[in-house]
């Protein structure tokens, strides 16, 4: 018997004696140790892991620098190499002949790479990227489909000291284009085309777009990645085939030894207000807690196939896919293709045929797969093996307590703990979460914070809220591997993640509770116009503004509405130049906007509602309400007062769907 319920009402289940026995943090009282050593001496307790987990070539001296809040700086004067941690370290432990990586594509065909071919790609790559003049500190924007050249592309960045910045496959070439801008992008990694479902999307074809845009001269080098051979565009002299690039280069490249401080990455994440944000990273701070959190979290022993289905497009890909993984050393999926194809039963499938124990995805994967499953009994994880699984984890987005029992009972067999791991793009990685062999879980709470992780529940002026009522998520003390700032706007940083109400405390952008007795967290939503669709974030204004730039548009405003499969999901209202249209004619416009959104953003922005009104509700000085406008996108009656309104009578027209 593997589970024990304890609480009837919030269902708690404690861990497998045996999976306790053999886990890396064993038990309470190990976790419950570890926080006391952070709490006692944070310096000591850091620069211990540091030391342990991390190969420095110079050590620091000094763990962290608190001299200018809130740019705090971590293990500053130490030298290291995030891709030497990767390569080498593993090499030299004896894990030359280990697989890194299992690449599966979309169709199916398998290639696996050991640590030591990986290690000789990567040199050989990064010796190429040098040849063709990217060097420390250039910025490199990686445009790339889930690949083992990918991972390539990303650690032959960090060898070379180059700052990466990936932008998901998925997002336009205007979204591209922002992104090359915004970081100074001196050259860009992509490939001709990708493969995902059975069939073939283009993305040099949309770098041409992007760089045709304008604002990229500082671009002068694109290489690509041949993988399906489909025909693109080829700029003599600025395009570059990536195996043309690796050609004759040797198999070894000295590792740019770089302060713990220099930006491993930049990866753009959306905010309540404006664009998006340039999130930067660290080299030692982040690669010591990519490492940490898969030894605590994801419990990796040597023996483990680690599979995270997230892109390397997203924070997820980048702390558990190109870092974390290869920095413990341990054997992982990659994945090209998508859940459904060529059934739903995609994912089950290849954790049998891989022999995957460890197995992260999102909360709407494991949604989709349960409708997927009731049609299609055939793609249910029951007709497969999944009896080399021993732990779960879900990431991206509160996971509903039927989709983590249905995770729980039909993939983990009630025998695999579940880590709900809350954590964000500028956290850098796990945040609060289980231990797999020390907490008790209860469905739908992400329970306690990591060691060294002093989150609290605080009122808007940043005093702690008692057990049992809601408020502010904070983070009260720096920890390694927080953002550091946002590329090119260290105010913006400053004003969105540590606003002077709050004491000195990092802001999340998140609400949460804590369970009156057993302190457990539970994530309640963002508080800011932040919207998470399918685990993918995404700021109200961006879509506005999406939507305004379109000819027909006068006025929009974009809020989120609870979705059972999505999570959210975007409704948008629009007030067109003309009169409001009705009827097919009011159905055409909406495809039409919901197309533009997708070229301007990228098709995960596309509005799931678009509904047209003569005008959208304001107070008297001009402020649209955006509270009605999400009451009146779930269908609730609105109760609220709206006597400041100043035209109640639009809120009729709005409830109008198509
Ligand atoms: O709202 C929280 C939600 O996702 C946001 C962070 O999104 P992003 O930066 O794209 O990173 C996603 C992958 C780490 C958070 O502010 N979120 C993430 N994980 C959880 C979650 N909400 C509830 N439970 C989680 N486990």
């Amino acid at each position: 018997m593997s589970t024990e319920v304890l609480h009837h009402e919030n269902r708690l289940f404690s861990p497998d004696p045996s999976f306790v026995a053999q886990a890396n943090v064993s038990g309470m009282e190990a976790y419950h140790a570890l926080c006391a050593e952070a709490r006692q001496d944070p310096d000591a307790f850091w620069g211990r892991l540091a030391k342990e987990n991390l190969y420095w070539q110079r050590p620091f001296t000094k763990v962290l620098d608190e001299s200018n809040p809130p740019f705090f700086k971590w293990f500053e004067d130490g030298l290291t190499n995030a891709s030497y941690n990767c390569l080498e370290r593993q090499i030299q432990k004896g894990n030359a002949q280990k697989t890194a990586i299992l690449f599966e594509a979309d169709d199916g065909s398998v290639t696996s790479i050991t640590y030591q071919a990986l290690y000789a790609r990567v040199c050989r790559f990064a010796n190429g990227l040098k040849a063709l003049g990217v060097g420390k500190g250039d910025r490199v924007v990686i445009y790339i489909p889930m690949s083992i050249e990918g991972v390539v592309a990303m650690q032959a960045c960090a060898r070379i000291g180059a700052t990466h910045s990936v932008v998901f496959g998925g997002f336009s070439a205007k979204s591209l284009q922002e992104r090359i801008v915004d970081v100074g992008a001196t050259a860009l990694i992509t490939a001709d085309e990708q493969r995902r479902g059975g069939k073939s999307l283009p993305l040099k074809t949309i770098v041409d777009e992007a760089l045709a845009l304008g604002g990229c001269e500082a671009l002068k080098t694109v290489v690509i990645y041949q993988r399906t051979g489909g025909n693109i565009p080829f700029v003599a002299g600025r395009d570059h085939w990536m195996h043309a690039v690796e050609e004759g280069q040797p198999e070894t490249c000295e590792p740019e030894w770089v302060s713990a401080e220099h930006p491993l990455f930049v990866l753009y994440t959306s905010g309540s207000t404006g664009k998006p944000k340039g999130v930067q990273h660290s080299t030692g701070g982040y690669l010591l807690w990519a490492s940490l959190t898969m030894t605590w979290v994801f419990d990796i022993k040597p023996a483990d196939v680690f599979w995270c289905t997230a892109d390397i497009g997203w924070v997820t890909g980048h702390s558990y896919i190109a870092y974390g993984p290869l920095a413990v050393g341990a054997t992982q999926v990659v994945f090209e293709g998508v859940p459904t194809y060529p059934n739903a039963g995609r994912f089950w499938d290849m954790i049998a045929r891989h022999g995957v124990t460890v197995f992260y995805t999102a909360p709407t994967a494991i949604r989709s797969l349960i409708k997927a499953s009731d049609a299609d009994p055939a793609a249910h994880p029951r007709n497969f093996n999944l009896s080399t699984l021993r732990l779960l984890g879900s990431v991206g987005e509160p996971i509903n307590p039927e989709a983590w029992m249905w995770y729980y009972k039909n993939v983990g067999h009630e025998r695999c703990p579940i880590v709900d791991t809350f954590w964000q793009t500028e956290t850098g990685g796990h945040m609060i979460t289980p231990l797999p062999g020390a907490t008790p879980l209860v469905p739908g709470s992400c329970t306690l914070p990591l060691p060294g992780i002093e989150a609290a529940i605080v009122d808007e002026t940043g005093h702690d809220m008692p057990n049992g009522q809601g408020g502010i998520l904070v983070v009260k003390r720096p920890w390694p591997a927080m953002i550091r700032t946002i590329w090119g706007d260290p105010e913006r940083f400053q004003k969105s993640y540590y606003p002077a109400e709050l004491q000195g405390y990092y802001l999340a952008g998140d609400g949460a509770i804590r369970d009156e007795k057993s302190g457990y967290f539970t994530i309640t939503g963002r508080i800011d116009d932040v919207l998470n669709v399918s685990g993918h974030r995404m700021g109200t204004m961006e879509i506005e503004s999406a939507l305004v730039a379109n000819p027909l548009v006068a006025e929009a405003a974009v809020v989120g509405r609870p979705d059972d499969m999505t999570g959210e999901a975007i409704v948008a209202y629009v007030v067109l130049k003309q009169a409001r249209p009705e009827g097919d004619e009011a159905k055409k416009i909406a495809t039409e906007l919901r197309n533009w959104v997708g070229k301007e953003i990228g098709p995960i922005a596309k509005p799931k509602e678009i509904r047209f009104g003569d005008n959208l509700p304001k107070t008297r000085s001009g402020k649209i309400m955006r509270r009605l406008l999400r009451v009146i996108a779930k269908g609730d009656e609105v109760t609220q007062d709206i006597s400041t309104l100043e035209n109640p009578a639009i809120l009729s027209q709005l409830k109008e769907t198509l």
